[in-house]
């Protein structure tokens, strides 16, 4: 496969209270094209930071952000992102938050991909629905919907199903696969449960804080369908849960 995206010796650091906050130190990771990479890591270690660095919505000081081997610089619609919260506008319908994301399409295509989209994400019967209407579910669902409509060669993913009950998470996790099966999208998610990165990815990327970096990598050896009550993916989750325990939180350290 190839590269979709690539970051090599990344670093960042925030002003804050007339200190430097390193956020991110050393950072060295390779995307392939199509790949599910899962990242967790404690509260506060940089992963949103990171993922906003590959949306274009913040820039590292040092290193490389490259995705197709050209330096990311601004988002882009080639990077679709979904955040905890579903972000939609509340004074428009579920198919016009949708069709914001569609401004260079035409008027034809871009009413068959809210079309396609919602209902790939079962929200068909709610197009003109506005988002007070919706459970929280249904809302990230229409998230989903939103960032996927204009077909991102990348899909960015911070703790999209944090805020939903176990049972929807899970149905929600299903609908993240069935259509990363079908349209092929490589796709990055921050997520606290250990249990939905080993589900999902074809690697977990585990990250310490202060400064944030990267402390270990493992690839899930576990196919395409797996099985979360298996032998194999309880080991899987328990290393992982190893790694991050030992990752322990420290105070940031400030560099005045
Ligand atoms: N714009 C900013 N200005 C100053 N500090 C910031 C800014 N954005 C993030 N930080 C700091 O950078 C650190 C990393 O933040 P980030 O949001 O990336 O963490 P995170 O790993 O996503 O945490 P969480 O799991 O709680 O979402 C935190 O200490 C945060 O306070
Ligand atoms: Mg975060």
């Amino acid at each position: 496969m190839s590269e979709k995206l690539v970051i090599k010796d990344l670093a960042k650091s925030f002003s804050v209270n007339g200190g430097k906050l390193e956020v991110l130190k050393g950072i060295n990771l390779t995307i392939a094209d199509g790949e599910f990479v899962a990242i967790v890591g404690h509260s506060g270690c940089g992963k949103s930071t990171l993922l906003k660095i590959i949306a274009g919505l913040e820039t590292q000081d040092t290193g490389i952000c490259d995705m197709d081997g050209q330096a990311i610089t601004q988002p882009g619609f080639d990077r679709g992102m979904i955040f905890q919260e579903h972000r939609l506008l509340p004074w428009l319908t579920i198919e016009k938050n949708v069709a914001l994301s569609l401004n260079s399409h035409s008027k034809a295509d871009c009413a068959a991909r809210v079309d396609k989209y919602l209902s790939m994400v079962k929200l068909n019967d709610f197009k003109t629905a506005y988002p007070s209407q919706l459970s929280g579910g249904m809302s990230q669902r229409a998230a989903i919907a939103r960032a996927m409509a204009p077909s991102p060669d990348v899909l960015l993913l911070d703790e999209p199903f944090g805020a939903l009950d176990a049972m929807t998470k899970i149905e929600l996790q299903d609908e993240v696969k069935e259509l990363r099966k079908k349209e092929k999208s490589t796709m990055v998610m921050v997520t606290h449960d250990i249990e939905e990165a080993v589900y999902l990815a074809d690697r977990v990327i585990v990250m310490a804080a202060n400064p944030g970096r990267i402390r270990d990598i493992v690839t899930i050896s576990l196919g395409e369908e797996r099985d979360r009550g298996s032998a194999d993916f309880t080991v899987y989750r328990k290393k992982i849960y190893d790694y991050f325990f030992e990752s322990k939180v420290q105070e940031p350290e400030y560099v005045i």
